[in-house]
């Protein structure tokens, strides 16, 4: 019998899983077990295209209907796992069903964190993580006229830009200082603040959503100063949770994610996860570092590939470059690599032009770089990143320095020391 690839989660981790290992030369049963109604699909456009109009429900597919059956993917949508049998090898679904499996991947994801605060379950108030989220979404902003966004992250901004941008007032509110506390530099923060507010958007910062009133014409949201904003609707991006119930529950390692190794092996040799449910110490990481997760449609996909490997026996530890972007306005922000813990940065481009990169530095070591409308220095960054070339703030500070020569040079040439 030729061993039978069982993935439990069809999104981003999950179908890129099944493709890769596929194409690596699995040749049993690949069963992809989905919730969703819908074959796998692009969430990026949710909060911005889709939800402006400019970005048509047929395009979100992420792959034709034809490749399931040219890749011998067997896709079940609208199927829920519910436990997992590991002494059996079987996993147990919503109708009572078993499937057996010889290797089981976990790419469930993550879903939205709620609001708790009285009035959070008002129906106007909704969430932005899935098609039906968005569809919902769509339809309110049909008729609404005024909104609060709850959450300053990426999710909060660009539903705010595509709201804005769809006429409807707008406010948001954010519990820390600044947008993005958690995944963006100072800078980008003040940066895409005044995007925002340039855009007609007002901030609440260091704010706290305490209350949600029914009203005649809505709802009004109170903050923690007294402020009660009247609106139609309340869009809340206040993070993620990791879908990790199944994996606890057969005893898998469960810390924030589940807990996987460099090659997204779990605690169960047969058993794999990638994607944003899945914790791991990355390997940009000091060492002893706590596992952690992270939620990118990059980190879906490469994550995916070496969950793959290891389904085939090979042993590829993941180490790509983390990226990622986000769209707000005519801003198109671009990041590669990890700020954390920066030391100092240096600047290409204008801020005055809206097209400029920043470069991070920690000690002598480029980071990261984040690009606003410089798509070219993204890519480029990326390849630096991932050959580990040496740069200098001088090199980046310099209007004349040609960063494409220079990262477009063989890595262990690159104009003073490759690591
Ligand atoms: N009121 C206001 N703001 C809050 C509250 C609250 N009660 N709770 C949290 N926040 C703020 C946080 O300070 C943070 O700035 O909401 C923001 C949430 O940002 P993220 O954690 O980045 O989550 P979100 O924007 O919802 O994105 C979820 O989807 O596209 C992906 O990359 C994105 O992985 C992220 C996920």
């Amino acid at each position: 019998m030729k061993p039978r690839l069982v993935i439990v989660g069809a999104s981003y981790a999950g179908l890129q899983l099944a493709a890769s290992a596929r194409e690596s030369g699995h040749d049993g049963d690949i069963v992809l077990i989905g919730d969703e109604p819908h074959a796998p699909y692009q969430r990026p456009p949710l909060s911005k295209g889709f939800l402006t109009g400019s970005f048509a429900e047929e395009r979100l597919p992420l792959r034709s209907p034809a490749f399931y059956g040219e890749m011998q993917i067997q896709w079940m949508p609208s199927t829920r796992a519910l436990r997992i049998d590991r002494e059996r090898k079987q996993i147990e679904l919503h109708d009572g069903a078993r499937l057996a499996y010889d290797h089981l991947a976990l790419t469930t994801g993550a879903r939205v964190r709620k609001l708790d605060c009285k009035g959070a379950s008002h129906d106007a108030v909704y969430y932005l993580r899935d098609l039906r989220d968005a569809r919902r979404l769509v339809e309110r902003t049909q008729t609404a006229r005024r909104a609060v966004v709850v959450g300053g992250g990426y999710i909060g901004l660009e539903a705010a830009a595509s709201l804005r941008q769809k006429g409807l007032d707008v406010t948001v509110v954010e519990t820390e200082a600044r947008v993005l506390a958690r995944v963006a530099s100072p800078s980008i923060s003040v940066i895409m603040q005044r995007a925002h507010t340039r855009h007609g958007v007002s901030l609440a910062l260091g704010r706290k959503v305490v209350a949600i009133h029914d009203v005649a014409d809505g709802v009004a949201v109170e903050l923690d100063d007294g402020a009660r904003l009247s609106c139609d609707l309340v869009v809340v991006g206040i993070g993620v949770l990791p879908n990790t119930e199944l994996a606890a529950g057969c005893g898998l390692d469960v810390a924030g994610g589940i807990v996987v190794d460099a090659c997204a092996r779990t605690s169960d040799p047969s058993i794999v996860a990638a994607g944003d449910c899945a914790a791991f110490v990355p390997y940009w990481a000091p060492a002893g570092s706590a596992a952690c997760r992270i939620e990118s449609v990059q980190n879906a996909n490469d994550m995916a590939r070496t969950a793959a490997a290891s389904v085939l026996g090979r042993s590829e530890p993941y180490r790509a470059v983390p990226w990622f972007w986000s769209d707000q306005y005519d801003l198109k922000l671009q990041m590669a690599g990890v700020n954390t813990g920066f030391t100092g940065f240096a600047m290409r481009g204008s801020i005055d032009e809206g097209k400029f990169s920043l470069f991070y530095f920690r000690d002598d070591r480029l980071v990261a770089v984040d690009s606003i409308n410089r798509p070219q220095d993204h890519m480029l960054a990326r390849k630096l990143l991932s050959t580990g070339t040496r740069l200098s703030v001088e090199d980046v500070n310099d209007p004349g320095f040609d960063l494409k020569a220079f990262a477009n040079r063989d890595a262990g040439v690159a104009h003073g020391a490759a690591s």
